[in-house]
Order: structure tokens, then sequence, then C-alpha cells
């Protein structure tokens, strides 16, 4: 036998020399819940380990996350009240607006996305405005590029568009570059399924639809042509950086769309994935961090360059 495999896996210093994907600190983003108040800190019991902040406990939860070399954070809202036009997800006086300054003025060199959707701003928990039971594409566009400007102003990097209406991100960079943010850039959720793992994340930021489903504006789990029909149109719109979401169930895809593409491509290992781990590994029924970190690893190896995760903290421990 000449040909044998095992010789670069016989020692842990050789199978580094050739190991063909690493997960770093530098790829990870960890998202945020943030609400009004002070001092607040709750637990979020669908999401073992992860709180909704009050703005002033976030700048405290982000520099702990700075000092663990995380580069980035992305925000999502939970407002002090919702309406039928989600007509806080926009106002300067916000929660996502407020946090987003104080981070800045706290810790500048902190990469601060903001999810930009109205999910958690309506009373029906649809990511746009409703016209006939349905969720109306072109009247929602002018909301979503008004919440993409104020988060801007309030000094985000960048705004993440999740609600999958046609042409946001184009409608987005086009009102952000009138406005002179021609600097903040689009991390477009391109490729979002309508999936069944944003469950635990639904109780964390309360954005449950309270008619019907997604599946009219997200996309069919069953599909991989359309992620590059999806991806190739938000690059003609101007994306910066394009997402495939969820991440695990969807590798073959997260593939797919880095061949396809030119951009960056970030992955979103949403909350289902992690409520999974955490909950078999406190039953005992599987080592919650070694899984953790082969599904990290695997949505490298798949093609992503950056990793949106609610591990981030408790992978950065074990990589720094
Ligand atoms: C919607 C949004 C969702 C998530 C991120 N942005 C939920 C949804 O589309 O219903 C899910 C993230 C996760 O599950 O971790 N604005």
């Amino acid at each position: 036998m000449h040909v044998r495999p095992r010789r670069l896996r016989r020692t842990g210093p050789i199978r580094e020399m050739v190991r063909e994907s690493t997960l770093s600190v530098k790829d990870l983003i960890y998202p945020l819940f943030v609400k009004p108040g002070s001092g607040v800190r709750d637990p979020i019991p669908s999401l073992p380990g992860q709180y909704q902040f009050s703005t002033d406990s976030l700048v405290e939860e982000v520099r702990d996350i700075r000092s663990k070399g995380i580069p980035s954070v992305i925000l999502f809202g939970l407002p002090d009240k919702k309406d039928p036009t989600g007509s806080r997800s926009y106002a300067s006086d916000g929660v996502v607006q407020r946090a987003v300054s104080a981070i800045k003025e706290n810790l500048p060199e902190i990469v601060v996305i903001t999810d930009v959707c109205l999910c958690e701003y309506t009373d029906h928990g649809h990511c746009g405005i409703i016209k006939d039971g349905n969720v109306d594409n072109d009247a929602t566009l002018e909301i979503l590029a008004k919440q993409a400007v104020s988060h801007a102003r309030a000094g985000a990097d960048f705004v993440a568009p999740s609600d999958m209406m046609d042409g946001r991100v184009a409608a987005i960079r086009i009102d952000l570059d009138n406005n002179g943010f021609q600097e903040v850039g689009i991390i477009s959720y391109a490729v979002k399924y309508a999936s069944s793992f944003y469950g635990p994340f639904r109780e964390a930021a309360d954005c449950a639809p309270q008619f019907g489903d997604r599946a009219g504006y997200q996309m069919d789990p069953a599909n991989a042509r359309e992620a590059i029909k999806e991806t190739i149109l938000d690059m003609e719109e101007g994306a910066d950086i394009i997402m495939v979401k969820p991440a695990l169930p969807y590798l073959d895809i997260i593939r797919r769309v880095r061949e396809e593409s030119l951009l960056p491509v970030a992955a979103y290992n949403v909350s289902g994935e992690y409520a999974m781990i955490k909950a078999a590994h406190e039953k005992g029924w599987i080592d919650g961090t070694k899984v953790m970190l082969e599904s990290l690893i695997s949505i490298k190896r798949a093609g992503a360059d950056l990793i949106m995760t609610y591990f981030a903290k408790e992978a950065a421990d074990l990589l720094t």
C-alpha cells in the first residue's frame, strides 16, 4: 500500500499543518436583543445563555464581546409599542437607534450591524405592511428604507435587511446614498428560507406572525436554484455581503452561493440550531462544546466567510 491517508492524521501537529478550513474569532458576529429600560438583562428561556438587554447593559455586554476579540454584533430590537405599519422601526429614539449610538459612543471600533425588518415592530408580526390579508411588497420597501436610514444616522456600519421583499436592497441603497450614507454597507439576507429553525428567535424577539406564515415571502426549503437567483439579484442591487440563513440544514446552499458570488458570504447559525445543541447537551446526549465547534467549522468548510452565531462568545473563549 503506497497511499496511506492516515499518515497525515498521525499526530495533532501534522493534522494542523494540513487542515483545510479554519475557524477564527474574527469570523464571528454576535446577535443581540435590545429592549427599553435600564439595568435590564432578562434571560431568554428558549435560548439558554442569551439575554434581552436594555441599552446600558448592552454596552457592558458589547464591551465584554469586544474584549474576547469578536469584531462585530448584529442588533435586534424589541420596541416599546407595536402598530400595523411598524412605525417604531424608524423612530430616531427607537430602541435600536439608541443602542447603536450608545455602542458607537463607548466602543467606536466594534462593527455594528442592524437587522432591518418590520416583524418585531408590527402588531400582526409580519415582515411588511398588510393589504388585503397579504404582505404588500412595494409599500413595505419605503418603510424598510426609512428604517435603514435611521440606523445609519445612529451610526450603524452595516444594515442587514431580513424581510425578503423584492427590491429591498436597491431601495435601501438609494435612500442611504440620498441621505449621505454612501459608506454604510448592506449585508443582505439574500437567501433566507421559510424555516422552522427560527422558533426560539420568535420568542426572543416577540415577532411570531399572528396569522398565516412567512412562506409567501421567505424561500421554499426545497429550492436551491432560486438561491442563486436571489444572490444575483441582490448583488446587482448593490449588496456588499450575501447571507444564507439558516446555516446547518443549508450547507449545500452556502457552497453554491460561495461559488456563484464574488462577495463575502455570511451564514446565520440560527436560534433553532443553537437551541437544539444546548438542549441535547443538557440532557447529556451530546458534548455541546464539541458539537458547537464541529458545526461552526462545517459552516466555514461549506464556504462561509462570516458566521452569525449565538455561540460566538463561547467559541471565542476556546479559539483565543
Ligand atoms: C426576522 C428575523 C428572523 C430571524 C432573524 N431575523 C425571524 C423570522 O424571519 O421569522 C431569525 C434568527 C434566528 O432564528 O436566530 N426579522
